[in-house]
């Protein structure tokens, strides 16, 4: 970083190309693209595939925002499968009935960073011709039948300050097809191949040099701060008793961005994060509602019922499991949610 402080080119150059190469060797796809953030990754993935007014979009409603907005952003209208109880993913069930013949992409999230049912949703996606835009905004290395995420269709991830790999502000395209790889980017740039020369109506979505720098560090530093998460998923798991400890579908590994447990019906959970907290524990709720529960994506997709996705958003509290945590910690969470 300091290196790139000093040659004085601090927009995107060198150190973002050099980033895209460690993606494309991590994800095995042909192609990665650095953006400005996962949200604009997302953006630019629905464009690149000519996403649009009059197309559907199937996605989950238990996600963060971006996934649902970048679809709205393109004019498209978003339609919601909800989701699997144990998993926190989308249910390939509900995908299968909300596929039209207005649907162009399926956008499953690999929520937590456990990676959805990549093989019903892929045999479902080849059977309709419709394309597979991943959001694995929480899931750098996880992997599925030892397949990466991001590399079953067009791969979209999120370099933000709390994920497991991050740049501050960030965000990562992968592909292997070269047509989506050249429009995202064109439609990074302002549309510009060459100088000030304009193929289309175009943004900057771009990376700089020196966040790049700071993501090749991280990216090296990935395989033991996943480890380390791993080890702590598997303490967690083995010593709380009080509250549902999350699974791990066969054939998948986790990269726990989120360590989720749900608290039974009888506990009330606002009141568990406020003891927990008393504890000295930090908590997290991701998310406290479904997105078909805001007004702006209401007025669009209108009222739709996902009684598992309100099921789930009211019952999960997100425990600490990063790879600074030392044994003592995990013994004192352990502990902590035990007696609640
Ligand atoms: C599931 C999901 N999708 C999309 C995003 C958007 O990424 P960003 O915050 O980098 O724009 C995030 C992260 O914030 C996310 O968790």
């Amino acid at each position: 970083m300091l290196e790139v402080l000093e040659s004085g080119m601090l927009a995107q150059g060198p150190r973002v190309a050099a980033f895209e190469d460690a993606f494309t060797r991590l994800t095995g796809t042909r192609h990665a693209i650095a953006t400005s953030s996962g949200t604009t990754a997302l953006h630019l993935a629905l464009m690149a595939h000519g996403i649009g007014p009059g197309d559907e979009v199937i996605t989950s409603p238990f996600t963060f925002i971006a996934s649902v907005n970048t679809i709205l952003f393109t004019g498209a209208t978003p339609v919601f499968a909800d989701i699997q109880e144990d998993t926190f993913n989308i249910d390939p069930n509900w995908v299968e009935a909300a596929i039209t013949p207005r649907t162009k992409a399926l956008m499953p999230v690999h929520l937590y960073g456990q990676p959805c049912d990549m093989a019903e949703l892929t045999a479902l996606a080849d059977k309709h011709g419709i394309a597979i835009i991943e959001d694995a905004a929480q899931s750098i290395g996880a992997t599925y039948g030892g397949r990466q995420t991001g590399s079953f269709g067009t791969g979209c991830f999120s370099l933000y300050a709390t994920k497991n790999v991050m740049t501050g502000e960030g965000g990562m395209i992968t592909t292997d097809d070269d047509h989506v790889a050249d429009q995202c980017r064109l439609l990074r740039n302002h549309g510009m191949r060459k100088r000030y020369q304009y193929e289309m109506l175009g943004y900057n979505f771009r990376l700089t040099d020196v966040l790049a720098a700071i993501g090749i560090a991280q990216l090296g530093r990935m395989p033991e701060a996943t480890r380390r998460r791993r080890e702590n998923a598997r303490f967690l798991n083995a010593q709380i008793e009080s509250v549902g400890t999350p699974t791990v579908k066969e054939g998948r590994e986790h990269v726990w961005h989120q360590y989720t447990v749900r608290v039974p019906d009888d506990m009330d959970r606002d009141d568990a994060v406020t003891r927990l907290t008393e504890a000295g524990i930090g908590t997290g709720i991701f998310y406290p509602g479904g997105a078909h529960k805001f007004p702006h994506i209401k007025e669009v997709v209108g009222d739709v019922e996902m009684p598992v996705t309100d099921r789930v958003a009211s019952s999960v509290i997100s425990l600490p499991v990063h790879p600074l945590l030392e044994p003592a910690d995990l013994e004192r969470i352990a502990a902590a949610v035990n007696a609640l």
